[in-house]
């Protein structure tokens, strides 16, 4: 079987003596949408970032494969990386749009790598592929802002853009680094569903690094969490416990679960999950 996602023994050390990575292995098929959770520095943007191929591991050891297509191998990228990247999309906590462009701008620079050079250069694109572009906005619930500059848009409207970018794209892995810790609950949730949305009408497989663990288990079936850049827990969203989120979290957990300090729920319109309650 082919996985969307393949990590084999991949450590990286940025610091002699602290690794950002320590042997992490993990697979991910089509269609799933994990969880990637984790203290701050525990490795969850490094570790994204070398699924996406930006960054090699430590020499001399470690594999990932996206789409079945080799990433990287024993610290070095790939020679073909970038044809691999064409099927991995990538969302950032600032979003990454070009503010002074228009929206449907850039949702189509995710084209860009099938087009021709000289198409890419001057930013031409065909009627169809604008249709596309207009297809992927309707689909994220923003056509309506088509023709905007990027910069006049909300920071969810900018988000749910960028996710518009990754279905012209047409990726079939998405790997987003903490996408809604910019935003309000509202846009939160709109930008959760249209992710979840993508996953189940794409068969995506979706990553998502997120600091709110009530969202994280609310929306992903699966969490893989991270600790000092080690798989502490892959498995079932529904099977974490109290113990775990605190030996993961330490003192940072009431941040991460608000609606137990206070009463308000994280987002509008969703109920508290008893399963955690005393965890914060
Ligand atoms: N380019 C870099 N150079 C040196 N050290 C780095 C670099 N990138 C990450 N690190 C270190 O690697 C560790 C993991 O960082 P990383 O950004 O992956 O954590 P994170 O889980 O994404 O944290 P946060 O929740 O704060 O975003 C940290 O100790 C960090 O200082
Ligand atoms: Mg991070």
């Amino acid at each position: 079987m082919t996985y969307a996602i393949e990590v084999q023994n991949l450590s990286k050390t940025f610091h002699a003596g602290a690794k950002a990575l320590d042997n992490v292995s993990l697979q991910v098929a089509d269609g799933e949408m994990v969880a990637l959770l984790g203290a701050s520095g525990s490795g969850k943007s490094t570790l994204l970032r070398h699924l996406a191929g930006f960054v090699a591991g430590d020499a001399g050891q470690g594999s990932v494969k996206v789409n079945g297509q080799q990433i990287q191998q024993n610290g070095r990228l790939s020679r073909n990386v970038r044809a691999a990247r064409a099927g991995i999309g990538f969302v950032f906590q600032q979003f990454n749009l070009v503010g002074r462009l228009p929206v449907i701008t850039n949702v189509l620079t995710g084209m860009l790598p099938r087009v021709p050079l000289w198409r890419s250069l001057t930013r031409w694109f065909l009627r169809g592929e604008v249709r596309q572009g207009l297809e992927a906005l309707a689909q994220v619930g923003i056509d309506d802002y088509a023709f905007q500059r990027a910069s006049t848009l909300s920071g969810g409207q900018q988000q749910r853009a960028a996710i518009a970018r990754t279905l012209v794209q047409n990726a079939r892995v998405i790997l987003a680094d903490e996408p809604i810790a910019s935003l309000d609950p509202e846009s939160s949730r709109r930008v959760m569903d249209t992710l979840a949305q993508i996953n189940r009408s794409r068969k995506a497989a979706v990553v998502v690094s997120l600091h709110q663990v009530d969202v994280a288990l609310r929306y992903c079936p699966r969490v893989v969490a991270l600790r000092h850049g080690k798989v502490v827990y892959d498995g079932r969203a529904a099977d974490l416990t109290p113990e775990m989120l605190r030996d993961l979290y330490g003192s940072e957990l009431s941040e991460l679960l608000p609606e137990y300090s206070s009463r308000a729920p994280a987002m509008p319109g969703l109920a508290p999950l008893s399963h955690l309650a005393q965890a914060a």
